[in-house]
């Protein structure tokens, strides 16, 4: 379809940041002043992410008069709880977010986690906005709830003014030792080159308004061909969950298209592509007391952008991070397997074909993929001969201990990277003699399992 202005989807904004920025906060302050008990046109609260509908963001913007209209359904948000998990989200599906919203803390400025934020950032070419937040924290700030944050400086003591002006042009400065231009957004006259900063405060919502709006605005004005709506659809894995009453469900971020109850889905899984049928189309009920309670609201069909959890049979070993394909009657079921199954095959390319070596494990394929990578190094060089996403369970110990009577050196040894081991898990591999080492950080979990094997050889 040719870009239509009429025909927009909603943009996709991923939330980055440094630890504690202020990035599940400032999502928790856009829905909280508007989400009402019974709301039905409002904020929904989805699946590791938010849609926020533009009759909302018109409400909360009316302050700013703006006199753009807003073309696009709404803003659908993903919240990352630290890069990790961005880094998961990138490898694939790549086309997930539109936009970012970088979270800075105004009393720390750029931090470590923001500056490998922006390098992802820069890496695809994502274009966002820098929401310089907990103004509020600024000595005898003076509240005006909710407020555009022009209005909200005005009204400041200049002590208070001095001190956000120095912050501001610290961050900018350090901005610039990162390579970028960057300017407060009612200030800044070149978007294009220069990227907006916002103040908010997401504990008072100072701000918000000025981040909603910038935000729709730019990207429906930049990004009318990206966002212009299209059929085929296009849809990423997030997480892989059990869900009381649904089985294992997969929550999924629908960028493109239209899904439907019964729909035939091929998902990537561990053990070769998932051929189901879609059972439920669910979105967090709109009410929050049932909300509370893990109830979901059923739809006969959802169309793009927006974030569902789908209920099917067989989803157990679905691959987070990867794409989901819809077989339309006309097309050929293997055809599409074989596409569903592309990143699998990267993958198991990398296990020894000897059936020697340890296991891993690692919470995505991502991880799984760069864990993986990493023992191929020369340096490194450590066989591995099975691999498993998600938390480790005892069937995976069992696995793991098969290898027990065969080679030594990697016998009984699983690596977890980034993932939790279960307790069942933990007790049977003691009494297998299964070695778990943990971590969070790949050199880490080398460290470890290299001093047990330099232990093995005294
Ligand atoms: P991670 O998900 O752990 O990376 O952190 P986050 O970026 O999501 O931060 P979070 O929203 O959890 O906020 C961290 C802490 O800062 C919490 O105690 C918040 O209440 C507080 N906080 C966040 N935003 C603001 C703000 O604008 N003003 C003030 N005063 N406190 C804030
Ligand atoms: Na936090
Ligand atoms: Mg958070």
């Amino acid at each position: 379809e040719a870009p239509n202005e009429e025909n927009l989807r909603s943009p996709v904004c991923c939330i980055m940041g440094h630890v504690d920025a202020g990035k599940t906060k400032l999502l928790d302050c856009i829905q909280g002043t508007n989400v009402q008990e019974s709301e039905a046109g409002g904020i929904t609260q989805q699946i590791g992410a938010t849609f926020i509908p533009t009759d909302n963001i018109r409400d909360r913007t009316k302050e700013l008069k703006a006199d753009a209209k807003l073309n696009v359904p709404g803003l659908l948000v993903i919240d990352t709880p630290g890069h990790e998990s961005f880094v998961n989200l990138r490898t694939r599906g790549s086309d997930l977010c539109d936009i970012a919203i970088l979270v800075v803390d105004i009393m720390h400025g750029l931090e470590p986690q923001t500056i490998e934020s922006l390098n992802l950032l820069k890496m695809r070419n994502t274009q966002f906005i820098v929401a310089l937040n907990k103004v509020d924290k600024l000595y005898s700030w003076k509240v005006s709830p909710n407020a555009p944050i022009v209005n909200s400086i005005k009204l400041q003591s200049e002590d208070v003014k001095s001190q956000f002006d120095t912050r501001v042009r610290d961050v900018i400065f350090q901005f610039k030792e990162q390579g970028l231009n960057t300017e407060l957004y009612y200030k800044n006259k070149n978007m294009d080159e220069t990227f907006s900063i916002v103040p908010t405060s997401a504990t008072t919502g100072e701000g918000i308004p000025d981040l909603l709006l910038l935000l729709v605005q730019w990207a429906q004005k930049t990004m009318v061909e990206k966002l212009t709506y299209h059929d085929e659809v296009q849809c990423t894995v997030l997480e892989v969950k059990v869900s009381k009453g649904h089985g294992t469900t997969i929550d999924v971020v629908l960028v493109n298209g239209v899904l439907h109850e019964k729909d035939q889905i091929v998902v990537c899984g561990l053990q070769g592509p998932i051929v189901t049928n879609i059972k439920a189309l669910l979105t967090p009920h709109p009410m929050k007391k049932y909300r509370l309670k893990g109830k979901y609201m059923q739809h006969k069909e959802i169309k793009a952008a927006m974030s569902i959890k789908i209920s099917a049979p067989d989803l157990d070993h679905a691959v987070t991070g990867t794409s989901i394909y819809v077989v339309s009657p006309n097309e050929d079921l293997e055809h599409v397997k074989e596409k569903a199954k592309e990143p699998m095959e990267s993958i198991l390319t990398k296990i020894d074909k000897n059936g020697e070596g340890v296991y891993v494990h690692a919470s995505t394929l991502g991880s799984l993929e760069a864990l993986l990578e990493f023992l191929k190094t020369p340096e490194v060089n450590i066989p591995v001969r099975g691999i498993g996403i998600g938390p480790v369970h005892k069937k995976d110990v069992i696995k793991a201990g098969s290898m027990l009577e065969k080679k030594k050196e990697y016998a009984a040894i699983l690596l977890a990277f980034d993932v939790k081991v279960k307790p069942e898990a933990e007790e049977h591999a003691d009494d297998l003699g299964v070695k778990i080492f943990t971590a969070d950080v790949i050199y880490d979990l080398f460290k470890q399992f290299k001093a047990y094997i330099d232990g093995l050889k005294e």
